[in-house]
Formats: C-alpha cells, sequence, structure tokens
C-alpha cells in the first residue's frame, strides 16, 4: 500500500485548542474548502466539546461556505431582511450581515450597533441547531462578537433558582431581532404576553451531549407561561442576570477569513457596536434543527 501522501496527513492534523474561557476553541490546520470525513468527524466532535469554532485565515466563496455548511446537514433559508431582501442572488441559503449600503440600499441586517444577547431564530417551533459567520471585511475596532455558554449559565445558577424554572416555558419573542430592527411583515408590539413567539422548556437538554441548558432565546419580549407579567420580568431579570455574566463569555475580535460556528442549542451571542462609518460584511449560513428544543 502506497503511504498516506502528505497532504492527507497535513490535512488529518487538526489541532484543537480551547480558549480557555467557558466555552470555545480554535482549530488549527484546517482548510474548510477541503475536509475529509475523518477531519469533519474532529471537527464535529469539537464543536460538540467546545460549543463555538473559530477557524482562522480561510478563503471561502459562497460555494464553499456552503459546501462546509451542508457537511452539518440541511441549511435554512436565510431570514427576511429589515430591508425586505432576502439574500445574495442565487444564494438563497447565506444571510448577509452588513452595515454597507450600496445605491441607497442595505446590503445586509443588523446595521452597525450593539446587538443584543439572542439565540439564532427561537421564535420558530424547530429553530437552527448551528450558525456560522464567515468575515469578509471587518471595521479596525468593534463589532467583537461574543459567546456565552447555557450550559454553564445553568450550572452555575443558585440551587433554588434551578429548582423554580423545573418545568418553565418561556416565549421567545418573534417581533424584533437582536439589532432591535421589526421582522418582516411583523406589527410591533412591546407587550410580552401579546406578542408573536414560540414557548420552549427554560432548561432544554442538548439532544447530542445529553448536557441541560438554559434556553432563553433573547430578554425582550420574553415571557414565562403561565405567569402574571409582572412575576415573570421578575423571574426573568434574575435568570439573565446570572445568564450574561462575563465568565460564561468568549468574544471573538475579527479578522477577515474567520469563520466562526456555533451550536445555537446551548449558547447565546451578541455584537458590540461598531464605527458605522466602517465597512463589515459577514455571510451567514444556519443548519435546520433536527429535534425540537425539548426538556
Ligand atoms: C448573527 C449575529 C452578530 C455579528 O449573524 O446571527 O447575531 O457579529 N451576528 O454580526
Ligand atoms: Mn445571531
Amino acid at each position: 500500500m502506497p503511504p498516506p501522501s502528505d497532504a492527507a496527513s497535513v490535512r488529518s492534523r487538526i489541532e484543537v485548542v480551547p480558549t480557555g474561557a467557558a466555552l470555545g476553541a480554535e482549530l488549527r490546520g484546517v482548510d474548510l474548502r477541503d475536509i475529509d470525513d475523518r477531519d469533519f468527524a474532529v471537527i464535529h466532535r469539537a464543536w460538540i466539546n467546545h460549543l463555538v469554532l473559530l477557524f482562522r485565515d480561510q478563503t471561502l466563496d459562497d460555494d464553499a461556505l456552503l459546501g462546509f455548511s451542508r457537511r452539518f446537514g440541511a441549511l435554512d433559508q436565510a431570514p427576511i431582511q429589515e430591508n425586505g431582501r432576502r439574500f445574495v442572488d442565487g444564494y438563497p441559503e447565506i444571510y448577509v450581515v452588513s452595515n454597507v449600503i450600496e445605491n441607497g440600499v442595505a446590503i445586509g441586517s443588523l446595521g452597525a450597533g450593539e446587538a443584543v444577547w439572542h439565540t439564532d431564530m427561537s421564535y420558530l417551533e424547530d429553530p437552527p441547531k448551528a450558525s456560522m459567520l464567515y468575515a469578509l471585511e471587518v471595521p479596525p475596532t468593534g463589532g467583537n462578537t461574543g459567546f456565552s455558554s447555557m450550559y454553564r449559565a445553568y450550572e452555575t445558577l443558585p440551587q433554588s433558582l434551578r429548582q423554580r424554572i423545573t418545568g418553565l416555558r418561556v416565549k421567545h419573542d418573534g417581533t424584533y431581532n437582536s439589532g432591535g430592527y421589526v421582522r418582516q411583515g411583523i406589527t410591533p408590539t412591546d407587550d410580552p404576553v401579546a406578542a408573536p413567539g414560540t414557548f420552549h422548556p427554560l432548561v432544554c437538554t442538548h439532544p447530542d451531549s445529553g448536557r441541560r441548558g438554559l434556553y432563553l432565546g433573547r430578554r425582550r419580549n420574553a415571557y414565562i407561561e403561565g405567569l402574571p407579567l409582572a412575576e415573570s420580568e421578575a423571574l426573568l431579570d434574575e435568570i439573565w442576570t446570572y445568564a450574561t455574566r462575563d465568565e460564561l463569555t468568549w468574544y471573538n475580535t475579527w479578522r477577515v477569513g474567520d469563520l466562526v460556528l456555533w451550536d445555537n442549542r446551548c449558547t447565546m451571542h451578541r455584537r458590540d457596536p461598531f464605527d458605522p462609518g466602517a465597512r463589515r460584511i459577514m455571510h451567514r449560513t444556519q443548519v435546520k434543527g433536527e429535534t425540537r428544543p425539548r426538556a
């Protein structure tokens, strides 16, 4: 049998470097245009273990981004952007996150402001299991993206609070996106009881890892089923105080060519604002969830 080619052995030599924070690892020695099944198995395992993966120095066109994304399963269509546009021409699965205006039209979503802590599209009954962002242009400063471990959040809740939330369901708001923009076709409301959305268990069990974590979605218009609004607000505020502590988080300071992949079932993320005069362009894909969030 011929010895394995250098290319093959180099390709399989993926290094997993944990961030040292509550979640996240950088994977080195990977060209995402060219991974075999063994590489993918390493990547998948690292993703389940570390929740968020960073791959630096990638050179992906949209086809390559889709090719890597599809390794994880079928993709969702990109959500409609605030301005009514849907996607990159010919690429209905690619969502553009950008503040850039071309010919008076925003080419993407979320502007240049803060994106508050959230889980992607959890206002749906079947939220995506994974999302990934690929950086095409980044501002010189700002616009960092933070991730937070909802396993760790759950595990470090005071025992009494953990007991109080067992069995509860929370409504994930479908009115606003994380940039505070009203979703396409929705009449804005700030009444958490009346707002459109989907109830999911507040504590979910991850289908692959078997670990339990908080499943919060986003704070705005969240509502705990069956509670008087004031009680729901107070309990949510208390939970959110714990769920957004710095020690649960890791931030990526973006470089062009970074691809960040996260597990949308056990993390939340947010983005720092940046100079609206600078340019930031990210292409995002999201992988369909195979199972509904469940307790
Ligand atoms: C997203 C998102 C934040 C960012 O694409 O889902 O929240 O850093 N993006 O652009
Ligand atoms: Mn998001």
